[in-house]
């Protein structure tokens, strides 16, 4: 492991947020109006909008929270979760949580590169394996909060990268550690389509 990693794997995790349990079931009530573009069981047809089925809880429940306060920007979802208690988005993670991503499928012509940088990174540029935190199968890691990666629309993935990679406007909410903006800072655009469409496939 190079000492990038080791130093983000050590920062990355502590600062947890305190939160109420979900109730799954209170939470499918409560997610309705979310299905239009996230699914209604979070998995989105429409390549822009990212899955949320089989999502961590922790995660999602971060994210939620994130994206009421304004920390994260999704122009989407804007008012959406102004009336949504504590308890309300603890309930919507749950209930997503617990559903079962679909997966879809990866370009030939790129897949391996991208299964290279996933699994191993690229020492020449500093760039750590992304299993590290995400795991072998894309899983990442529930309680820590490493979101899940397996199956996620490529599209998704690479705005994602390309937002924290940004020096403005970008997403910033990346816990104290930021192991995303430095991670994403040094993978070229090749880089970020290549693991985006590995991802896609991952399983
Ligand atoms: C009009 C479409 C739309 C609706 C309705 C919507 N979202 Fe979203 N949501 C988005 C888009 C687009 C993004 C990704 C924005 C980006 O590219 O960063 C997103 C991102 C998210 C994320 C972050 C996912 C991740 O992997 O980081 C969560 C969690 C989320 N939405 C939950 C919800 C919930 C819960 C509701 C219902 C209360 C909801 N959304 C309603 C469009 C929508
Ligand atoms: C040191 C741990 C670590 C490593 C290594 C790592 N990640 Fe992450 N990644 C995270 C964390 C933590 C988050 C969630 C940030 C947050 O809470 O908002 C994240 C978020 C993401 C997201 C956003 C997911 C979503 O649903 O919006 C993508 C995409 C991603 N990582 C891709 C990668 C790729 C590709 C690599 C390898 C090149 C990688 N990560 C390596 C810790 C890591």
């Amino acid at each position: 492991m190079n000492k990038l990693i080791v130093s983000l794997l050590l920062t990355v995790g502590i600062s947890g947020i305190a939160h109420a349990a979900g109730d799954a079931t209170a939470g499918q009530a409560k997610a309705a109006v979310c299905g239009a573009c996230h699914g209604p069981d979070g998995n989105s047809m429409a390549p822009n909008f990212p899955k949320l089925a089989g999502q961590g809880e922790r995660y999602l429940n971060k994210q939620l929270h994130d994206i009421k306060s304004g920390k994260r920007t999704v122009l989407e979802m804007t008012g959406l979760l102004t009336n949504l208690s504590d308890q309300d988005l603890a309930d919507i993670a749950a209930y997503f949580a617990s559903q079962k991503g679909s997966v879809g499928a990866a370009d030939p012509k790129i897949v391996a590169r991208g299964e290279a940088l996933f699994r191993g990174g690229d020492l020449a540029k500093g760039l750590p394996a992304c299993t590290g935190c995400h795991a072998p199968n894309g899983a990442g890691n529930a309680a820590a909060g490493f979101p899940h990666l397996g199956g996620q629309h490529a599209q998704y993935v690479t705005k994602q990268l390309t937002d924290f990679r940004k020096e403005e406007g970008g997403r910033t909410n990346d816990g104290d550690a930021k192991p995303m903006q430095s991670i994403a800072k040094r993978m070229s655009d090749e880089d970020i389509a290549a693991v985006s469409s590995y991802i896609q496939g991952l399983h």
